[in-house]
């Protein structure tokens, strides 16, 4: 089988004296989505940058923004990252004890709703979400840092979701975070992934559009990659 691959650049590996300019270059590039990493310094050991900064992109590209909250506590910054021009928001299932509640918010702001698995997760966390979910996120590294290496040892989760979501027959994005190259890339499409994010492996190159097609070529036809 066939799927559409969706390219989501992250941000997190551009440069940022140069932010505009590199949104600009990667949607040329042909990036399907712009992920954007927000870090807290407290969920994650990291911090990036918040809600104004993604507004200020917002008008150097019409692609949809990806923003993957790395917050805790998450539900106060929401309706912050809506008015900025998110199109999908994702939250950790680690963020805090009420899930099913950011999910919720995040619908009721009219975006899709997004929840991310740490490398630690089950994927079993999702099920009493699923109704609510329009995409899956698998961290293929512990958040907070780009350049990582990949972890083979979420193939078989992100498998597992794969079969998870085809059960319920709806169109759930199946999204891999972390150590993306055009090495990892074809693994994790052939563990069911449709959405791949690519820091490193697009804005640390010389050439996006290369690096763009190179990390959808590893698409899975007939169960070879192709
Ligand atoms: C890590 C972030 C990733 C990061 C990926 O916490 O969620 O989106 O930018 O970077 P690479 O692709 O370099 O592993
Ligand atoms: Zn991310």
């Amino acid at each position: 089988m066939t799927r559409n691959i969706r390219i989501a650049p992250s941000l997190l590996a551009a440069d940022f004296a140069r932010a505009g300019e590199e949104v600009r270059a990667v949607t040329a590039a042909g990036a399907d989505w712009l992920h954007l990493d927000i870090m807290d310094g407290h969920f994650v050991p990291n911090i990036s940058y918040g809600p104004a900064i993604v507004k200020a992109l917002r008008k150097h590209t019409t692609i949809p923004f990806d923003v993957h909250l790395m917050i805790a506590p998450v539900d106060p910054y929401l309706a912050a990252f809506a008015d900025a021009g998110a199109q999908v928001i994702s939250v950790h299932a680690e963020a805090g004890p009420h899930l099913h509640r950011s999910l919720q918010t995040i619908r009721a702001l009219g975006l899709q709703a997004g929840v991310v698995l740490n490398p630690g997760t089950p994927a079993g966390v999702v099920a009493p979400v699923m109704d609510l979910l329009d995409l899956i996120l698998v961290m293929t590294v512990n958040p907070g840092f780009g350049g990582q290496s990949f972890l083979d040892s979420q193939l078989p989760k992100i498998a597992a979701l794969r079969a998870m979501i085809d059960a319920t027959g709806r169109d759930i994005a199946l999204e891999i975070d972390g150590g993306v190259t055009s090495v990892t890339a074809p693994r994790c499409i052939a563990a069911g992934a449709d959405t791949l994010v690519a820091g490193t492996a697009v804005f640390g190159t010389d050439d996006y559009a290369a690096a763009i097609r190179g990390l959808r070529g590893g698409q899975v036809a007939n169960g070879k990659a192709a």
